[in-house]
């Protein structure tokens, strides 16, 4: 029998949960929030479970648990080094420094290039924020504009590479996080590499889904959207990169000698890891590495793209629904959409409350990118950008995400579709929604039950950019 692509047969711990639904019934909670956060894979909970024991400090004890929890602490960092494509011995002499997800490791790799303001960091319009903001800090940014589908070409950064003055780094996602859209990126690697710039990659989108690309200098990524939700991330790049200077983070373990006024650094990894490691992360980490790397990349790439066509068409096809993004050559399982007439916060509330499903809405941290895919004219984004500094965030463009991991299957792509259709259908929902002008977020007005109005949290953002 044919392998069935669309169903890997994995489930995440808590996938069995049921949610409280409006109409009184409980339904098995469908996450399809896969791009914000993934469950933990069931081994990587069970790894950590058996650590737990053994928990002690990492490189700070002679104690047998702090020997052990060193060794698994630098095992990690080892499988992470495998799994961006650059393993112990080969001839690139790179190394993982453990950081809490993608965003600080931006954030750290932008500290640690140094450079001078009137330096150039080629980034593109898809980013999302954590690839944008750090390199704004420390450089003038060139960008790469995208077409109204969402993509560029390898000749549209290569005319922002060969542009003057010469960038020092091209900073390119690896996946977006909005569309799926997975740019050709070695080949974008190789022209930058052609013209002696290095490049960062964002692989935050792409871990989880398709091989690192090896020959990006440098590559992060985050354990929480890859099956291993304990704060750990990781930043790959040349030791040399790290050899000199400060480290971002200041303190006891990145020190070899420290005197009233003197510091003397020591060498790379740890130089950039001041401060006790998070070695519960770093096991987590290393134990969803072992498990995707056993379930194999032909079987995880053949079930995103199973996925991603029956809930991109199934999507596309669905009147008064419009999906963003087009033009993709290849694209992870994620479909993003608007409902007309219904607003993007008030579709994720009602997949929620009447439907059982999680899903992400607003501009996923991706606001320049959003804006193109929508197409807003300046006087729509000028009226919601006035909007919002008076406070009133009930107006953010938006749109909902619908994201699928390693554990989402064929019928719960489905069981969405089926939602989003009578959502967009017109079906009227069976209680009013009110909308917090403070969040921008919606909910059901009802007097009791688990969704009654004083479960609300106001304030508590649920797309927070
Ligand atoms: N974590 C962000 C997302 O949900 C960027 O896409």
């Amino acid at each position: 029998m044919a392998p069935d692509h669309a169903d890997l047969g994995v489930r995440l711990v808590g996938e069995e949960l049921l949610v409280p639904c409006l109409d009184g019934a409980e339904r098995p909670y469908l996450s399809l929030d896969a791009g914000a956060s993934t469950g933990a894979l069931p081994a990587v909970a069970e790894r950590v479970q058996a650590f737990l024991p053994w928990y002690s400090s990492v490189h700070r004890g002679a104690g047998w648990k702090s020997q052990f929890a060193t060794a698994e602490y630098e095992h990690a960092r080892e499988a992470a080094l495998a799994f961006a494509g650059r393993p112990g011995g080969g001839e690139r002499d790179d190394v993982a420094i453990i950081c809490r997800n993608t965003t600080e490791a931006v954030n750290h790799l932008a500290y640690r290039l140094r450079f001078e303001p009137g330096d150039v960091v080629v980034t593109t319009v898809v980013e999302h924020h954590a690839n944008l903001l750090p390199w704004g800090r420390v450089a003038s940014r060139r960008y790469v504009e995208c077409t109204p589908g969402g993509t560029f070409t390898v000749a549209d950064v290569v005319a922002a590479l060969d542009a003057e003055p010469r960038p020092r780094l091209l900073a390119v996602t690896g996946a977006s996080n909005v569309t799926g859209w997975v740019p050709p990126i070695d080949a974008i690697i190789d022209a930058a590499h052609d013209r002696g710039v290095p490049v960062f990659v964002d692989a935050a989108q792409l871990a989880p889904h398709r091989p690192m690309p090896v020959t990006a200098d440098f590559v992060a990524w985050s354990g929480h959207k890859m099956y291993a939700p304990f704060g750990a991330g990781v930043l790959v790049g040349p030791r040399t990169a790290f050899a000199d200077g400060d480290p971002f983070l200041a303190g006891g373990g990145a020190v070899d000698l420290v005197d009233l006024d003197e510091v003397v650094w020591t060498d790379p990894p740890e130089r950039e890891e001041a401060g006790s490691p998070n070695v519960i992360g770093a096991v987590a980490l290393r134990s969803a590495i072992d498990e995707m790397t056993a379930i194999g990349w032909d079987r995880i790439v053949a079930h995103d793209r199973a996925l991603a066509a029956r809930l991109r068409d199934g999507l596309a096809a669905l009147p008064g629904v419009r999906l963003l993004g087009s033009g993709f050559d290849d694209v992870l399982p994620v479909g993003t959409f608007v409902v007309d007439d219904v607003p993007h916060a008030l579709v994720a509330a009602r997949l929620s409350a009447e439907h059982g499903i999680g899903v992400r809405h607003g501009c996923f941290c991706a606001h320049p990118y959003l804006l193109r895919l929508l197409g807003l004219t300046d006087a729509e984004t000028a009226r919601y950008r006035e909007a919002v500094l008076r406070g009133d965030r009930r107006q953010i463009p938006g749109a909902v995400r619908a994201s699928a991991g390693l554990s989402t299957t064929a019928e719960e792509v489905d069981r969405l579709l089926d939602a989003v259709g009578q959502i967009a259908s017109g079906e009227p929902a069976p209680v009013a929604y009110d909308q917090d002008e403070h969040t921008g977020d919606f909910w059901p007005r009802a007097a009791s039950g688990p969704w009654s109005s004083a479960d609300r949290s106001l304030g508590a953002s649920c797309a927070r950019g």
